[in-house]
């Protein structure tokens, strides 16, 4: 076997796993500051109690903690400008996000938007869409603590976050250094109680991270180790929590996948799947995972007939990893059983569903691919096989 020439950045970031971990938020915040704005969505964390808990945590330790609940699934540049100035505000010194990726994100963005006083800005400024330059995040972002609610985005481990602009209808990430969490919470019982159906979209997104970064451009062999055991963690447990989300074993066991996959597209980053359905989510606010759900058999399929030898070694492994006995070598036809195993899962996850399902208009096919010629082309570059408008178009049409 030959390990390829890497290079890898080990965040700085201390990771919590376990049941009751929520606990540690107090201890964790007070390392970096006084005055959390503690960020939510509005409902949910409320409702289930952990936003009480968290409260009492933070108080314990002393700390001040100022509440923004305005988080809403792909959150907007507004949420954000509107925490941010929450922040400046009630002068919060430390950002504490408490929820799915959406809140995390948001807690990132407000992190960097806080950070800078000048209010003629907007987090969009920081953010490069295209050929767009953008302003630079530097080390006066605010600290960051999360505790993630849900098994899916991977974004308590990662330096990205994602925001749509709905005046422009963009949805655009952005990467620093300075977003990755100083500390990551990752207490089982909050995932516990995600509902069927985010249990199954937010699994998917797993999934697509862990296959998105394994078949990129990038060699890596620790992403990869992270990638393989995510596959095999998503096999194994996701089809159970779907149907019986009280199992507290299989419910970590897709938290630690998340993470695990999380940790591979920090290294590895993401490809054609999510260079797709950002434009998806940001025309159509359609969930995430569920759009990536939508799409990857088809990318799958054109992947794998275009792909060269290690592309089709690739999913060969991502099929095997999928439950598809194969024995060696990988070829093509094997490596095509691989969408087998994807189509499996997504029916046994309710998840075998068809962009018309869910509104996506036929005439707005052309329109999507545009956008994700126009500002996801670091996505696309990382894919495995060359990409054009055209088959970013066919991709869709198949995915219709
Ligand atoms: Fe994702």
């Amino acid at each position: 076997m030959s390990i390829p020439q890497f290079q890898h950045q080990l965040p700085e970031c201390n990771l919590f796993f376990g049941k009751n971990t929520l606990q540690k938020i107090g201890q964790e915040s007070k390392r970096w500051g006084k005055r959390a704005l503690l960020v939510t969505g509005r409902k949910s964390m409320q409702r289930l109690g952990f936003l009480e808990e968290a409260i009492e945590c933070l108080e314990r330790e002393r700390l001040t903690s100022i509440h923004y609940n305005g988080v809403q699934p792909n959150p907007t540049v507004q949420i954000v400008d509107e925490g941010a100035r929450m922040a400046q505000e009630k002068n919060c010194d430390v950002i504490v996000a408490l929820g799915g990726g959406s809140a995390i994100d948001t807690g990132k963005a407000i992190a960097v938007r806080a950070a800078f006083s000048n209010s003629d800005s907007t987090i969009w400024d920081y953010i490069s869409v295209g050929e767009q330059k953008a302003c630079r995040i530097t080390s006066r972002t605010l600290p960051l603590v999360v505790v993630t609610s849900t098994s899916g985005s991977g974004s308590h481990v990662t330096p990205y976050a994602v925001i749509t602009n709905s005046r422009t209808q963009q949805k655009v990430g952005f990467y620093s250094k300075y977003i990755f969490p100083k500390a990551s919470i990752v207490d089982v019982r909050l995932p516990s109680k995600m509902s069927a159906d985010l249990t199954a979209s937010t699994g998917f997104d797993v999934l697509a991270h862990a296959t998105e970064s394994i078949i990129g451009r990038g060699d890596h062999p620790i992403a990869d180790i992270y990638s393989l055991k995510a596959m095999e963690l998503v096999k194994n447990n996701l089809s159970e929590v779907y149907r019986n989300g009280e199992n507290v074993k299989a419910r970590s066991c897709m938290a630690l996948a998340d993470t695990l996959a999380g940790l591979a597209i920090t290294i590895a980053g993401t490809t054609m799947g999510h260079a797709l359905v950002h434009p998806l989510g940001a025309r159509y606010n359609l969930p995430h995972g569920l759009a990536l759900a939508l799409v990857s058999s088809a990318i799958w399929r054109f992947t794998i007939e275009n792909g060269d030898k290690r592309t089709v070694e690739r999913y060969t492994r991502i099929a095997q990893k999928l439950g598809e006995k194969i024995a060696p070598p990988p070829t093509r036809e094997k490596a095509m059983r691989a969408v087998k195993a994807l189509n499996k899962l997504l029916e046994t996850i309710g998840l075998n569903k068809s962009l018309s399902d869910f509104g996506v208009r036929e005439e707005d096919i052309g329109m999507l691919a545009e956008d994700a010629m126009a500002y996801m082309r670091v996505d696309l570059g990382r894919h495995p096989t060359q990409i054009s408008r055209k088959n970013l178009v066919s991709v869709l049409e198949e995915s219709f």
